[in-house]
């Protein structure tokens, strides 16, 4: 019989975490720094299973989230994550009503509809339709036409939006309300795609459906195209990442806010985390960059009084006494990173942080006894690094990978040919001046000196977030096939490490050639 388990021989050179990291303990180490050894395996990449669970009530598909950065994460970055089967963390620098409004975006999304449709108005001409979609370069003519009050009146179709009527009235050439498909919110039910679906299997040639609510105001619109493409994605390995209602799941980022005094603002904590519960958040981060602190765990404190089935994440920590401390006070997840972020500067700035693999090992045999999760935040560049973390973590936290996609904040920008997006550090001068500087317990009033520990970047624009996911995920299924790893648990459970030297880590990537393509 084939031997299916590691050699003896091997024993000494690829050795488990428990063995490896202690053996290891006088040098912080992280991803660049070691390697995997690869196993017996019969496992397809392809049938890897990525779900993982960070709290009772918090359950991923893939095990990835979005930072809670300014310049990563509002609701369109959170939808996209959650509907590929990851989270996204809303960040805080922003008024609290905006991100209450965040959430309540992410959690009425309804993945198909497009929910504010381009609407025109019967007194409008047809040129004027036709101007617009020049001027916006929109890829469609088909509009819904409303009232002044937002009710639906009818539909002007694509057919009649051409150059040779572009004198005539809207209200000459529409479709009447009476002639108009649609279904109202309620109709709508539990799974919005299955009805739209049927409808456009019901109406052979119609192609759009509207959305009304009771008074007939337009709420919104589906297209047979978008309907037929989720369906082909329902069969997709990974499932969108929903609450118990079919909900998009969205996380939200809060700092331990403090009052005049000094002193935690327990009431406007309690008021804000009320706020996003009620618009339906599935989990909320307690976000500062030293989580091993008064603020921090008294902050975890108050919630997990106030809201004890609310999954709790915390930090950052890089020590088992922080995961201790953190899961004591009631968090179900701590983030684990002080310094490797693309943008940080902690490390310079304070002189203070743990190399990334290190502190993971660390933290994640305090958060086994303790029974919490351990997510590893920052420092990731490549799909590498994430199975790496996963050795260790339950999931990972990226900022810069996401910062340039479609669904991050922020313009593109063209600089010499390219394109780009701001990214920048929550402790940089401007992110801390537009509200972020309690997370690095420097003071708000912006005309006292601060120290940034973050710097502003641009990242090059990288398309869709749904493009970035295939491609990280595709490397996650192909390290853990590598590894004979069916999920996650196993992931974990059988890595093997080594570390690598200056020429082996020259040897493992491209080298000796002329570079025609890079690999993504
Ligand atoms: P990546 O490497 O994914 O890192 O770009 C994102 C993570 O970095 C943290 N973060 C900071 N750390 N100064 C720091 O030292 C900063 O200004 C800063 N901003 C973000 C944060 O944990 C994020 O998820």
């Amino acid at each position: 019989m084939a031997a299916t388990r590691n050699s003896t021989f091997d024993d000494p050179f690829f050795q488990p975490a428990d063995e490896f990291f202690p053996a290891n303990h006088k040098i912080g180490l992280t991803f660049d720094d070691l390697t995997l050894a690869t196993l017996y395996s019969e496992i397809l990449p392809r049938d890897t299973q990525l779900d993982t669970t960070l709290a009772e009530n918090l359950r991923l598909n893939i095990p990835v989230i979005s930072s809670d950065m300014d310049t990563v994460t509002e609701s369109r970055m959170a939808i996209a994550m959650a509907a590929n089967g990851g989270l996204g963390l809303v960040h805080y620098n922003m008024p609290e009503r905006q991100q209450l409004s965040e959430v309540s975006r992410v959690k009425n999304h309804v993945h198909g509809l497009i929910q504010e449709p381009i609407t025109v108005t019967p007194g409008q001409l047809i040129g004027d339709v036709l101007a617009l979609i020049e001027q916006k370069k929109f890829g469609f003519s088909t509009f819904p036409v409303v009232d002044e009050k937002g009710r639906l009146v009818g539909l002007l179709s694509g057919h009649v939006v051409k150059p040779r009527y572009a004198k005539r009235k809207v209200a000459e050439a529409f479709t009447p309300r009476a002639q108009v498909h649609t279904v109202t919110q309620k109709e709508l039910g539990k799974d919005p795609i299955a009805r739209a679906d049927k409808f456009f299997n019901e109406h052979l040639g119609i192609h759009k459906l509207l959305v009304v609510d009771d008074q007939d105001h337009l709420r919104g619109l589906f297209t047979m195209s978008d309907i037929e493409r989720i369906a082909q994605e329902r069969n997709a390995q990974f499932k969108p990442a929903r609450d118990a209602h079919f909900h998009l799941i969205c996380g939200a980022a809060v700092s331990a806010t403090r009052n005049a005094f000094g002193e935690l603002d327990r009431e406007r904590i309690l008021n804000h985390v009320g706020g996003l519960v009620e618009r339906g958040v599935d989990a909320v981060a307690v976000s500062t960059a030293h989580g091993y602190s008064k603020g921090v765990g008294n902050t975890v404190k108050v919630l997990r009084d106030a809201f004890p089935k609310l999954p709790l994440i915390a930090g950052n920590v890089t020590s088992a006494a922080g995961v201790e401390y953190l899961a004591d006070c009631g968090a179900n997840a701590v983030k684990v990173g002080q310094g490797p972020g693309s943008i940080c500067t902690t490390r310079i700035v304070a002189g203070v942080g743990i190399p990334q693999m290190t502190a993971l090992y660390v933290c994640t045999r305090a958060a086994a006894k303790k029974k919490v999760a351990i997510l590893a935040d920052g420092g990731i560049a490549k799909s590498g690094d994430i199975v790496k973390a996963l050795t260790l973590a339950q999931a990972v936290i990226c900022g810069g990978i996401f910062a340039g996609c479609n669904e991050a904040p922020g313009e593109i920008l063209e600089i010499g040919g390219k394109l780009y997006k701001q990214y920048r550090g929550m402790g940089s001068f401007a992110a801390m001046k537009a509200g972020s500087a309690a997370r690095y317990g420097q003071p708000t009033n912006p005309t006292q000196k601060v120290a940034a520990e973050g710097i502003e970047a641009l990242k090059e624009a990288c398309g869709s977030v749904d493009r970035v996911l295939a491609q990280l995920i595709g490397g996650i299924q192909s390290g853990m096939g590598y590894l004979g790893a069916a999920n996650l648990a196993q992931l974990r459970d059988k890595a093997r490490y080594i570390r690598v030297s200056p020429a082996g880590l020259r040897e493992a990537a491209p080298h000796d050639v002329v570079e025609l393509k890079t690999g993504n």
